[in-house]
């Protein structure tokens, strides 16, 4: 009997040598993206620009989770010349390096959201929620009339902003002193809309060039 008979009629043998196997194929593909420049994105002084989302913002993002915007909506725009027409400068992965959970998704039955921020006023988000169809008539997206009458629980702000600190957030002692006083009195509409007004806005891309340059 050969060597390659005797492995094949041996089930833990070739347990182990399959494991082998596929641990050489793992380490050949993963290892080297660990020391690669071009998968380190090394963002020059913009990245300082990156910050955490403040209470209020933190609370919409969770309004956002909560109501599953992400099954319709992403938040990646992929380095594709009809995305960036579209959308704008590709998503860097510097900018959600905050979000834990990130909101990449792929699943587009509206379009990405990586860059909203700043396309529209308050106003206008907050009638689109209430009543998308009264501003995009063909829109398949729900109305949200109620985000506008929930009120913010603070009493768990600080403990969310906490848990993000526990990921590496760095959040200071003034951030978590100052998170009631912050959703104080605003509502789940006021968090989600401050929440999309900052997406995509923290690094100030320049018009025509790469953020390596
Ligand atoms: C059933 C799928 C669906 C869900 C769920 C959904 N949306 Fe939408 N959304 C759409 C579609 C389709 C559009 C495009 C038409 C329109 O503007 O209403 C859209 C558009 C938008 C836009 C405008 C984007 C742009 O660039 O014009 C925003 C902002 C938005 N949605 C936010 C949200 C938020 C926040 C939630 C969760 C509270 C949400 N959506 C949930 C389908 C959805």
């Amino acid at each position: 009997m050969t060597f390659q008979e005797k492995l094949e009629k041996n089930i833990w043998g070739l347990l182990v040598m399959v494991a082998i196997v596929v641990s050489v194929g793992g380490i050949v593909e993963i290892v080297p993206l660990f020391y690669l420049d071009n998968v380190i994105e090394k963002l020059n002084k913009d990245e300082d620009s990156i910050r955490p989302y403040s209470a209020l913002e933190l609370e919409g993002r969770d309004v956002y989770i909560r109501e599953g915007c992400y099954l319709c909506h992403s938040q990646m725009i992929r380095p594709f010349r009809d995305e960036k027409e579209r959308y704008g400068h590709y998503s860097l992965a510097a900018e959600s390096k905050f979000d834990h959970p990130f909101q990449w998704g792929s699943k587009r039955t509206g379009p990405d959201l990586a860059r909203v921020g700043g396309k529209y006023s308050n106003e206008w988000h907050v009638q689109h929620l209430k009543a998308p169809r009264s501003l995009v008539p063909e829109s398949v997206m729900p109305n949200y009339p109620f985000l506008a009458e929930a009120m913010i629980d603070d009493s768990l702000t600080e403990r969310k902003m906490r848990a993000m600190a526990t990921v590496g957030v760095p959040y200071t002692e003034q951030d978590f002193s100052g998170a009631v006083a912050a959703v104080k009195g605003k509502t789940e509409m006021d968090a989600l809309v401050a929440y999309l007004q900052v997406l995509g806005t923290m690094v100030k891309f320049q018009e025509g060039k790469d953020y390596r340059e």
